[in-house]
């Protein structure tokens, strides 16, 4: 590839990856299963991402393994109806038409592993998307370090990673104890959680104890994206959940933790954490965001079942943000109908910070709430608009009314 054996845009991938990989010191190159993309729209790439994008594939950049990229500018069947821009739409149709003309998969999704995108344990990938390599890392046991949107496209197209960070054993093992001792109900508590430890954490990787195994991956989602939101944690360990920790010396490689790095969640910190989070009640966001990380089909029922019987107040907007897939299928099991019913609308392909940061002010969007610690540390810092951080009952109970 080096030699440029293989086409000018191999190689200049394959370059940029060893200077990264002696960067980091690695010792070789190690094929990687997959890629996941997250500069997929313009206001990630930039001007010059767009533009390096759509050279490559002039070059005839074509990608080696399965490719699936993360979300887009808008919602692709409601754009106009949403009141997005034809230049915005333009430049992102010219985008996506780049990646799918070098073979990658449109998916437009941040839970690319909700909709078939599975890697196996001990796999190498290299993703681009802070949830989801938490999840494939910690959850499903893959190998991906945090790669930047250029270093998962070079990786798609090369097929290759160095050999560094979380794909070498030895970087794999938790250094700081986190003992929750507190009951944590539902996926708000989990991201509030996250949230905490990302902050305490900052690399180290955490392992969890005292969280029972009925935890649901939704719940494990909403952690991991918290703790790479407010740390740079893309791994993390439960202690007889997760794949790599069945115990607790698995999970630290053997090694004693000293008591220095061993934290206790009480209520206090979840309630501080969550508090922190808000700037603004509840009673006064005109949008409400829910489905970050984008939503299951398990998740788009509880909402369903959560807003059935309730009536949205006036002026407040309800989005729920999935992949097109889910939504399809929610469309098919008549949840759409519902929610559609009820005034929710079902969002899918993009996410509000791969929107532009007007579009808020234009739509006269003047607070957002949302049950997601990720959504609301991005809204608050990227997009200037107050929020507010709570439990989705919490939130219904405050932008409805009984029917
Ligand atoms: Fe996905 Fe956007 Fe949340 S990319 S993880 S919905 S901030």
């Amino acid at each position: 590839m080096l030699d440029g054996k293989y086409g000018e845009a191999k190689q200049k991938a394959i370059e940029l990856l060893v200077s990264l990989g002696e960067c980091y010191g690695a010792e070789e190159m190690i094929p990687v299963a997959s890629a996941h993309l997250s500069s997929a729209n313009p206001i990630s790439a930039g001007k010059g991402g767009t533009n390096f994008i759509k050279n490559m594939a002039e070059k005839g950049g074509k990608f080696a393994i399965p490719t699936t990229t993360n979300p887009s500018s808008f919602d692709p069947w409601a754009w106009k109806e949403m009141g997005f821009t034809e230049e915005l739409y333009r430049e992102q149709a010219a985008l996506s038409e780049a990646l799918s003309k070098m073979g990658g998969l449109i998916c437009n999704t941040c839970t690319p592993y909700l909709i078939g995108h599975v890697p196996r344990l001990r796999e190498h990938i290299a993703w681009a998307e802070s949830s989801a390599i938490a999840y494939a890392n910690a959850v499903l046991g893959g190998r991906s370090n945090k790669e930047s949107g250029l270093s998962a496209l070079m990786a798609g197209i090369t097929g290759r990673t160095p050999a560094y960070g979380y794909h070498l054993d030895d970087n794999r093992f938790g250094k700081l104890k986190i003992m929750v001792s507190v009951p944590l109900k539902g996926e708000t508590d989990y991201a509030t959680l996250g949230f905490f430890v990302g902050k305490v954490a900052q690399d180290r990787i955490p392992i969890f104890t005292g969280i029972p195994p009925s935890v649901s991956n939704h719940e494990l989602k909403c952690l991991g994206a918290a703790l790479a939101t407010s740390g740079n944690v893309v791994h993390y360990h439960v202690v007889g959940v997760t794949p790599e920790a069945s115990t607790e010396e698995l999970a630290s490689g053997f090694k004693k933790i000293c008591s220095s790095d061993c934290i206790e969640v009480t209520l206090k910190e979840i309630k501080e954490t969550e508090e922190s989070l808000s700037s603004i009640g509840s009673q006064h966001a005109n949008l409400v965001v829910l489905g970050c990380p984008h939503a299951s089909i398990e998740q788009i029922k509880n909402y369903t079942n959560a807003f059935e019987g309730r009536r949205i107040k006036r002026d407040v907007e309800v989005w729920i943000l999935t992949a097109r897939i889910i939504r399809k299928f929610a469309e098919d099991v008549g949840y759409s109908n519902i929610l559609e019913s009820l005034g929710v609308r079902l969002v899918s392909d993009t996410c509000p910070v791969t929107m532009p940061r007007d579009f808020f002010m234009k739509k006269g969007y003047r607070a957002v709430a949302t049950d997601s610690a990720k959504l609301v540390h991005y809204i608050s810092n990227t997009k200037d608009i107050p929020c507010y951080y709570g439990s989705l009952y919490g939130i219904i109970h405050a932008i409805t009314t009984d029917v």
